[in-house]
C-alpha cells in the first residue's frame, strides 16, 4: 500500500490504525503500533522500493466521555494537533455532538473527522454547520470522488471549503486499496491548491518528520 501510494505521488502518510476503546487503552495501542512501526521499518529498508515520509497517527472511534478521557491526545497524528475522530455509523445525539466540541476545544488538539461522507444518511444537514463552525475539520475517503453516484457532491462540498482534507482509508490492496491518485486527477487545480493549503498549515515541515 505504502509503495503503490508513493507511485500516485503522495509525499507524505498518515498512518491511522484504528483505535478502538473497548479493545486498548492509548498506552496499549501505542505500545502495539510501535512494535508494527518498527517491523515495518525494517521491511521497508529491506524492499529498496521508494516509499512516502509516514506520520504515525490514529483513527479514534468516539466513545462516551472521550472529551475527558486522559491521554486522548496521545493519538494525534504526530506532529500535529490533529485528531483524527470515526464516529457512529447512527444518529448522533447533541450530547455526542457536544462531547466532540468540548474535544475540539483541549488545549492541543484539532479535531478532523473521518470520512464524513459515510455519515451523511444519519444527520441533519445543520449538524455540519454546527462542527464546522466550530472549527472542526472534515476529511473525505478517495471513493467519494471516483463513484459516480457521489463525485459531484465530493467535488461541490471540496470547492465550498467544506472538506480539508482527503484520505485513502486504504486497508489491503484489493478490496480497499489507496486511490489517492485516481481521485487528485478527477479535483481540478484550484480545489488541489485549496487542499495543499491546508496540508501547508497543519502538516509538520520536513524536518520534524520520523526519518525511515
Ligand atoms: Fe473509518
Amino acid at each position: 500500500m505504502l509503495a503503490s501510494s508513493r507511485e500516485q505521488g503522495v509525499d507524505v502518510i498518515a498512518a491511522t490504525s484504528h483505535f478502538y476503546p473497548t479493545e486498548n487503552n492509548p498506552a496499549q495501542f501505542l505500545q502495539r503500533r510501535q512494535a508494527s512501526y518498527e517491523r515495518l521499518c525494517e521491511a521497508m529498508q529491506a524492499d529498496g522500493r521508494a516509499f512516502p515520509r509516514i506520520l504515525l497517527g490514529a483513527e479514534v472511534y468516539y466513545f462516551e466521555g472521550i472529551n475527558t478521557a486522559d491521554d486522548v491526545d496521545r493519538l494525534r497524528i504526530s506532529g500535529t494537533p490533529l485528531l483524527l475522530l470515526e464516529m457512529p455509523f447512527s444518529p448522533w445525539t447533541s450530547r455526542m455532538i457536544d462531547e466532540v466540541e468540548r474535544l475540539h476545544e483541549r488545549r492541543g488538539i484539532t479535531v478532523l473527522m473521518a470520512h464524513i461522507e459515510r455519515y451523511f444518511r444519519w444527520q441533519k444537514e445543520e449538524v455540519w454547520d454546527e462542527l464546522a463552525s466550530c472549527g472542526i475539520l472534515m476529511q473525505s475517503n478517495a471513493e467519494f470522488f471516483l463513484s459516480w453516484r457521489t463525485k459531484h457532491k465530493a467535488l461541490k462540498l471540496l470547492r465550498q471549503g467544506r472538506l480539508q482534507f482527503l484520505g485513502s482509508d486504504c486497508h489491503n490492496m484489493s478490496s480497499r486499496r489507496p486511490r489517492l491518485g485516481e481521485a487528485m486527477e478527477v479535483i481540478g487545480q484550484e480545489a488541489r491548491d485549496a487542499l495543499e493549503v491546508q496540508a501547508a498549515r497543519w502538516l509538520p515541515k520536513a524536518a520534524e518528520f520520523i526519518s525511515v
